[in-house]
């Protein structure tokens, strides 16, 4: 704070009390400016956070809460919530001269960053030595008290029987023995206020997928997604998941930033009925989108058709067959053949020009 003023005029006083929380601009200092029985306070608009916009927020009692993730700073003196005063942003002065609210600039106090150790998320992606790792992840709904055989997963642990014969490491997760929260949609906000490690993660120590952010950003070569065909699409987990992983994705737009780099994805996809191709054309797109390379033919599928619905002939018959355990097998080689390929270095490093690309803007 300084001895002399730089008082900036807010407006008319009277105008300025309709709301009791409103983002102004005192020159270019962006002010949360707040109104509580006809008093004004002003702190900085800018969360310590993320730089979340605070006159956009709302007033939980004296708090003022980040309308990105809901960081809580004080309407009057700028200090974090209780336990968090270190975490303070800057407040102002403010006076009323003939009927104008003058903020004075010079008044700010300091801005101050109590120290959050980094996410384990957020370290440096750099693909520790060893054999090519294989993350297989079904997405079958299911109760855990009462498991029930999945065929799309009976193939899936197939496929993570041949590659730990091939000599890669394997990582089984199921989505169902996660607990997990839907994504909030943080990004409709603004991209930046979705973030990488996920908003959700960073907030709650028991969000669970920070399990799969692992296993597909720091740990593992190849992808191996497994879905049974529920109406059509994928299973409700396998979307569930992928909304979540709009931080990943969003990272290349609003950073360019590839967090997923020399990545395998391949997929199988089991149903008593059909659209294997709807189901599996999505999520092509989804993980191509996230910069992911494909091995060819990067799919096995079965599926009985519009007049199966006696499933329990279904799972024998997946059970049962040679052909499809065979081919799953060979899936799995042909993904194992592209990481190695990519992870040899023939593979360069994509062009990745913005044009075209999601969300870029046209000149
Ligand atoms: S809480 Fe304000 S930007 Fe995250």
């Amino acid at each position: 704070m300084s001895d002399t003023h730089d008082w900036v005029d807010l407006g008319l006083a009277s105008e300025l009390t309709g709301k009791p929380v409103q983002q102004l601009l005192a020159r270019r200092t962006k002010i949360a400016l707040v109104c509580r029985d006809g008093a004004f306070t002003a702190i900085s608009a800018v969360c310590n956070h993320a730089g979340g916009p605070l006159g956009e927020g709302r007033l939980d009692g004296d708090y003022l809460e980040c309308p990105w993730h809901f960081w809580k700073f004080h309407h009057a003196t700028g200090k974090g919530e209780p336990g968090f005063e270190e975490d303070a942003v800057p407040a102002y002065t403010l006076k009323v001269e003939d009927g104008r609210l003058l903020l004075d600039l010079n008044s700010a106090t300091p801005r101050q960053r109590k120290p959050h150790p980094p996410h384990p998320l957020a370290r440096p992606v750099q693909r520790e030595a060893g054999p090519i790792r294989i993350v297989g992840l079904s997405t079958t709904a299911m109760t855990k008290d009462h498991p029930r055989p999945s065929t799309s997963e009976l193939l899936l642990e197939e496929a993570l029987r041949h590659g730990a014969a091939r000599g890669c490491e394997t990582r089984m997760i199921r989505l169902r023995d996660l607990d997990f929260r839907a994504c909030e949609g943080f990004y409709s906000r603004s991209a930046r206020a979705c973030t990488w490690p996920c908003s959700i993660t960073q907030m709650d120590p028991t969000d669970q997928l920070d399990q799969v952010y692992e296993a597909l950003v720091h740990w593992a070569d190849v992808y191996v997604l497994a879905t049974p065909i529920r109406w059509g699409a994928a299973s409700s987990l396998y979307f569930k998941m992928v909304e979540r992983m709009n931080c990943i994705q969003n990272q290349e737009t609003i950073n360019n930033r590839h967090l997923l780099r020399n990545k395998t994805a391949a997929f199988i996809v089991t149903g008593g009925q059909d659209n294997v191709q709807g189901t599996v054309g999505q999520m092509l797109g989804f993980f191509a989108e996230l910069g992911v390379q494909f091995p060819q033919f990067p799919y096995v599928a079965h599926s009985r058709g519009w007049t199966a619905e006696d499933m329990e002939n279904n799972i024998r018959s997946v059970q049962n067959s040679e052909s499809l355990r065979e081919g799953t097998r060979a899936l799995v080689d042909r993904s194992v053949d592209m990481a190695a390929m990519m992870l040899g270095g023939a593979l360069a490093e994509p062009h990745r020009a913005r044009g075209g690309r999601k969300a870029h803007r046209l000149d």
